[in-house]
């Protein structure tokens, strides 16, 4: 077995790879690598701009990229993103579920106590989250079922194997995205085709926008108290790069691993098996 083999087991190239929260920085860095190494991309975002901006990128690294805008709560959002993804690269191979986030109003603190969360902050958490994924999944999910194959990659979270404190929506929200992951990759075997892959990945914690205000204390660099406990819980005492999440993405999308279905892939630094003794 040569390289070729080995080469061919793992690559990407000119599959059309759809990822939602495109503009964000872990899926637009994802978009940036998977084009990179040949793959078509479409980066779907909430913010137009951010799409454009990441679809721009890519072109100038000399890879492919379509930016498409659609609010991924939206199911007609959605199916447009479908038709005009089918529309300029004629088939779609794989999607990328990576819009989601937290957000302030929905932690809670000494200033906002768990009793005074507002339900709707914390379903709109959740939803940001959950229903993102639960739309995307059907809208692509039944174009993967009508051509009998696909791959799709949830976004969950180390908070889905054990809840975070402060953070009930996100935690509870990626927990559903986890076990939905699991269902699905049943579901869609038992009912639609076998060669529809269906799995997660649960990054621990990388510094980004989303979560920055919680682990460094804002204009100084330094780490919040939060900050520093994650380092202790973790075993190699540093946050990820987000980089270190691409090797995961790589894998999972691959034709070699037709096999890996319904799994979620924890990639923490040790974090989750960490007892703290
Ligand atoms: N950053 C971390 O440490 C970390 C850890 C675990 C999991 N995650 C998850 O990884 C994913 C990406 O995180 P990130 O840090 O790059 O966040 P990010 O905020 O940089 O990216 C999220 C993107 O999703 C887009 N978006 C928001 N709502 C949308 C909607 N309704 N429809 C379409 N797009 C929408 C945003 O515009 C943004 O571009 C999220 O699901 C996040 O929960 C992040």
């Amino acid at each position: 077995m040569g390289n070729e083999y080995v080469e061919s087991m793992f690559s990407v190239k000119d599959q059309v790879i759809a990822l939602t929260g495109g503009g964000g920085i872990l899926c637009g860095m994802m978009a940036r690598a998977l084009a990179k190494a040949g793959a078509k991309v479409v980066v779907i975002d909430f913010v137009p701009e951010q799409a454009v901006k990441v679809a721009e990128q890519i072109k100038a690294e000399g890879g492919s990229a379509l930016a498409v805008a659609a609010d991924c709560l939206v199911k007609d959002q959605v199916e447009r993103a479908l038709q005009q993804t089918l529309d300029y690269y004629g088939k779609v191979d794989a999607l990328i579920n990576g819009a989601g986030g937290n957000r302030k109003n929905a932690t809670t603190s000494p200033d906002l106590s768990f009793f005074d969360l507002p339900a709707d902050t914390f379903m709109s958490v959740f939803e940001l989250n959950f229903k993102t994924a639960l739309v995307c999944c059907q809208v692509f999910g039944k174009y993967m079922a009508e051509q009998n194959k696909g791959s799709i990659i949830n976004i969950a979270s180390i908070n889905a194997l054990k809840p975070l404190t402060n953070i009930p929506a996100y935690s509870a929200a990626k927990s559903a995205v986890k076990n939905f992951t699991e269902w699905l990759a049943v579901h869609i075997s038992h009912n639609y085709s076998p060669y529809i892959r269906v799995n997660a990945i649960a990054p621990g914690f990388y510094i980004t926008e989303q979560n920055r205000y919680l682990l460094t204390v804002e204009g100084t660099g330094e780490y919040t108290p939060r900050g520093h406990a994650v380092l202790k819980q973790t075993p190699m005492h540093r946050f990820g790069e987000p980089e270190e999440l691409l090797s995961t993405i790589f894998w999972l999308l691959a034709p070699g691993s037709s096999f890996v279905h319904g799994t979620t892939t924890v990639i923490d630094g040790g974090f989750a098996v960490f007892s703290g003794v």
